[in-house]
């Protein structure tokens, strides 16, 4: 059985983390990082975490949806409130993505690799999506808090994938394991905390490089309508995407308003 459950989150935890993370877990929400927000804006503190087994409005980049069926995904979000500036929030995404990725490790999934600036894949499909979504104080332009939001496809779903999102989208096991996601849930956790803890030492960004897959490859360059083919040179060490446009022009990619699309 794999049902999403609190008591074995905490299990799987470390002793030493038991305590910092105040997590809450819901069969279903609308969607965990807009809970979370509202949790946030009413006095919750660092390290609230929410986990939902379904969501009816999942939130993605850029106004898109993110499919979360029951019983089969890991949909969670965490609350940080992080001493960086608001610009500097690609590299909470970016830690989140290297912890998802050895979290994976840690439970035998050695192949998933990392598509900037926020997605994870396993052979040719999305099957992770992040979202870090800041609460920004107008007096300071000081993050009040940051929700880091975690969506992943643990097993296909009953019904596959919709449509719209079959040829991107995938799952990482094709056999439910007892207690996988609570345990994946926990090795998260303890992963996202291990860089978080030391956020200044920017280590974690060359694991990030490492990991990621695009680098070399031929993505479109999404920015509103416009859409423009280029090759990627590598990640600098802000995790900004470099690359290169057909006519020779070079450029460092923000991840703010621009998506790639692999070629
Ligand atoms: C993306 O791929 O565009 C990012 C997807 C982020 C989805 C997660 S699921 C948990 C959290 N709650 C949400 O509503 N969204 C994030």
């Amino acid at each position: 059985m794999d049902i999403i459950s609190k008591e074995e989150i905490y299990n799987f935890l470390p002793e030493n983390l038991k305590n910092k993370f105040n997590i809450t877990v819901l069969e279903k929400t609308e969607s965990t990082n807009l809970l979370l927000k509202n949790m946030a804006l009413n006095g919750a503190e660092e390290g609230t975490v929410v986990v939902a087994g379904e969501q009816s409005a999942g939130i993605g980049r850029m106004g898109r949806s993110f499919f979360s069926p029951g019983n089969t995904g890991i949909y969670m979000s965490v609350l940080l409130k992080p001493q960086i500036k608001p610009e500097k929030s690609v590299f909470i995404t970016t830690a989140a993505a290297v912890a998802v990725c050895r979290a994976l490790e840690k439970n035998g999934v050695e192949n998933a690799g990392i598509k900037w600036v926020n997605d994870i894949y396993i052979k040719d499909k999305k099957v992770c999506g992040i979202l870090t979504q800041g609460n920004i104080n107008p007096q300071s332009q000081e993050f009040d808090f940051a929700i880091l939001g975690i969506g992943i496809n643990v097993y296909k779903p009953e019904n596959d994938f919709p449509d719209e999102i079959k040829n991107i989208a995938g799952a990482i096991f094709d056999k439910e394991k007892d207690n996988l996601r609570n345990k994946l849930v926990a090795d998260i956790l303890e992963e996202f905390n291990n860089i978080y803890k030391d956020f200044d030492n920017t280590s974690y960004v060359d694991e990030y490089i490492n990991r990621s897959f695009i680098i070399g490859k031929k993505v479109d360059v999404i920015s509103g309508s416009q859409v423009k083919e280029a090759t990627v040179l590598g990640i600098n060490n802000d995790c900004k995407l470099h690359i290169e446009y057909a006519d020779g022009a070079q450029c460092f990619l923000d991840s703010g308003e621009i998506s790639v699309k692999l070629l």
